[in-house]
């Protein structure tokens, strides 16, 4: 039997996109496979790891763990909306990039997402805020107090 398909249509990165899917496509499938936004890594698949973090509708949430059919007439970011150009990051990835807050970089796009959204909500957050913001992204490399350093470096030089 064939499986049911449904036609969505969302916004990634500022470009309208139109397409078909099955209902068990996940975003992070869909962004991946379909629309070649590889930025976007799989880690888990299960909602525990944050490496598949995106932006939807001002949220940060794990696009594994989000259905295609769900973000119908969403808007959605991903790392591709940063920079591309290694000589002119975006100070959120210039920051990481400094002070050491990668490694492998599976974990690092998930990190950039949350760490936006964190500096939305919270412009001048203390250690312990974004320790609890980051919390749902994790990484094997780093140890976590690099990409702390890089989150407060981009604080104290947008300060000065
Ligand atoms: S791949 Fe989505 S949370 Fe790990
Ligand atoms: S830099 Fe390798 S998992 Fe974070």
């Amino acid at each position: 039997m064939k499986n049911k398909t449904y036609d969505i249509t969302f916004t990634v990165n500022n470009k309208l996109e139109k397409m078909t899917v099955e209902a068990r496509t996940t975003v992070l499938s869909l962004l991946r496979d379909q629309l070649g936004l590889t930025g976007t890594k799989e880690g888990c698949s299960n909602g525990n790891c944050g490496a598949c973090t995106v932006n939807i509708d001002g949220y940060t949430i794990d696009s594994c763990c989000v259905f295609g059919v769900e973000i119908e007439g969403s808007t959605i970011e991903t790392i591709e909306n940063f920079s591309s150009d290694a000589k002119n990051l975006h100070p959120i990835q210039e920051s990481f990039l400094r002070n050491g807050g990668l490694q492998c970089g599976i974990c690092t796009p998930g990190f950039i997402l949350s760490t936006q959204h964190l500096l939305k909500n919270i412009p001048d957050p203390t250690e312990d805020e974004i320790r609890l913001w980051l919390a749902g992204n994790l990484c094997r490399c780093t140890g976590y107090d690099k990409i702390i350093l890089s989150v407060q470096d981009i604080i104290s030089s947008e300060s000065s």
